[in-house]
């Protein structure tokens, strides 16, 4: 029997963080041993509160969450609430946790983790704004070799398409800490990036959202529950957003699903190595922008496509597994 993959999952649920964190926990090869929270969608005491509301009702209330970084590196604090909703789960009932809170900060957690662990033992997947793992790599500079995979979903990088989803040029992980996020693409040893163009191919349409209602599971209708919500919210918005040039969605991507895919199932994705700058002068309307070079350093597998039709299947799949 082969050992399980060790991760930490550093997150801010979030409507897409939330499938992505069902998903994960669907995953018996996958030994979570922490989740962290981090500001982002909502702030991040709202972030931790739903981490453990969905670890709860996945039944899974033995993996500890911690608490992380309050306010991004140097920027204004930016939250996505208009789309997540004011409580970051669209106001639905998760019901109250019974696990508690630990009392660790989620830097220092990440921190120990890595370094009590042996070398490359432990993954880490990012789904929210980088502020907690920056923060983790500038206070303890020697983690970054004992990472043995990174996983981000941030970032877009299409050349003939839209460069956000935030603003015309930014999309919303990066906007939220551009500062963080380049020091991380700087100092990683390697990082695997889910952009967003690949989080817009696998979309969450009406049908597929009715698969998920089908399969009777509370997780399933849950996440069905959750896509529908956005959906609506996006509809409202769809006119406003596509004036703007910012990207256009037809249905509900699944941005933070696709990077816990593409760690379980990185056969399913395609991309280039390269070098990863982001633009982080507040006064550009670029302020967030992700762009691509080849560069010398290539540390950076920018992906850029997935099977979408294999991975919506194995998201099914996992939900399956749940309650
Ligand atoms: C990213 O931004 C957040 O709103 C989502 O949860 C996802 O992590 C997509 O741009
Ligand atoms: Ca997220």
């Amino acid at each position: 029997m082969s050992a399980k993959t060790k991760i930490i999952i550093d997150t801010d649920p979030g409507i897409d963080d939330a499938i992505a964190l069902f998903m994960a926990m669907a995953d018996s090869d996958l030994e979570i041993i922490g989740m962290t929270a981090v500001n982002g969608n909502v702030g991040v005491d709202k972030a931790e509160y739903n981490i453990r509301r969905l670890c709860d009702f996945a039944w899974h209330t033995d993996i500890p969450v911690y608490k992380g970084c309050d306010r991004p590196l140097k920027r204004t604090i930016l939250n996505a609430e208009w789309i997540h909703g004011s409580d970051g789960l669209a106001g639905l009932d998760f019901g109250t946790p019974d696990n508690k809170k630990e009392e660790e900060n989620a830097v220092d957690f990440i921190i120990r983790s890595l370094m009590k662990s042996p070398e490359k033992e432990i993954s880490l997947l990012a789904i929210g704004p980088l502020t907690n793992i920056a923060t983790v790599f500038l206070k303890e500079p020697k983690t970054v070799s004992r990472i043995r995979e990174l996983i981000i979903m941030g970032g877009a990088f299409c050349e003939d398409g839209p460069r956000g989803n935030a603003t015309p040029y930014a999309e919303f992980n990066m906007l939220a800490d551009p500062h963080a996020a380049q020091i991380v693409f700087d100092m990683a040893e390697r990082v695997t990036v889910i952009p967003m163009e690949v989080g817009m191919q696998a979309v969450a349409d009406k049908a597929f959202i009715e698969k998920m209602r089908d399969l009777n599971t509370r997780c399933g209708t849950i996440s069905a529950d959750l896509l529908d919500a956005t959906a609506k919210t996006l509809s409202a918005h769809l006119a406003k957003l596509s004036k703007d040039g910012i990207a256009p969605e037809t249905g509900t991507s699944l941005y933070d699903p696709c990077a816990v895919g593409c760690l379980i199932r990185p056969a399913l994705f395609s991309g280039r190595y390269g070098t990863v700058l982001v633009n982080t002068d507040p006064d550009s309307e670029k302020f967030g922008m992700t762009t691509f070079e080849e560069g010398s350093k290539r540390n950076c597998l920018v992906t850029h496509k997935v099977d979408k039709e294999a991975f919506k299947e194995m998201l099914l799949s996992y939900l399956a597994a749940l309650p």
